[in-house]
């Protein structure tokens, strides 16, 4: 039986990547064989694309950004993420297509259906079982950020309200497909939101 494909999203610092551990922790628990992996940058071609993606001085056209995220992600599809969920591992990825759709297309205002179109192309039309949308005010989410005292990149120097309207484009995306999203409130406790997780992906388990 192919594995359970479950993608995080949401803007940054809303605490995808200590979710989507607490969930590997989980899975690996009850017995799964779990892959754990992140877009961009889950292969080696892919590292080097994130490299040029978030520390790459000058410009990057929107157009070439798009396509270099949709390139990191072909690769990590066709080497990674199917192998892994056809030999029957889950595999849990932080950020898959819909961060294109919701960054590239609300945020930088390339048309949604066009990014949507090329990620679709980028993966043979693969979609997550689960996408798990961590929803949070994009100034909270900034000063959340700000805490960790990591130097910001390249994407996260944009402004607030960048990150306000690529949040709209999730929620847009969310609504548009209520099978497949699952909407946390990334307000609550880290304890909080992994209950709901667990939950819900206990429902999709059956
Ligand atoms: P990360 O910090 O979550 O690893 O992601 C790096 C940045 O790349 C983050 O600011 C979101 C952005 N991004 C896009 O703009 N489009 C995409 O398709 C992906 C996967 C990430």
């Amino acid at each position: 039986m192919a594995g359970l494909f479950i993608s995080f999203e949401g803007i940054d610092g809303v605490g995808k990547s200590t979710q989507a551990d607490l969930l590997e922790q989980y899975l690996v628990e009850k017995g799964r064989n779990v892959q754990r992996t992140l877009e961009p940058g889950g292969t080696d071609l892919g590292q080097e694309i994130r490299h040029m993606l978030l520390h790459r001085k000058g410009v990057v056209s929107a157009r070439a950004e798009a396509l270099l995220y949709a390139a990191d992600r072909a690769q990590h599809v066709a080497t990674k993420v199917r192998p892994a969920l056809d030999a029957g591992t889950d595999v849990i990825t932080d950020r898959y297509l819909d961060s294109s759709v919701a960054y590239q297309g609300a945020g930088r205002e390339l048309a949604a259906d066009e990014i949507r179109r090329i990620s679709l192309f980028a993966v043979e039309g693969l979609l997550p079982d689960l996408t798990v949308l961590l929803d949070l005010d994009a100034a909270y989410a900034r000063a959340r950020r700000k805490t960790t005292g990591v130097a910001p990149d390249r994407l996260e120097r944009e402004k607030v309200e960048f990150f306000e309207a690529v949040r709209q484009g999730f929620l847009e995306l969310a609504s548009a497909e209520p099978e497949r999203f699952f909407v946390v409130d990334a307000s609550q406790t880290v304890e909080q939101m992994q209950a709901q997780i667990r939950a819900r992906i206990e429902s999709l388990l059956g």
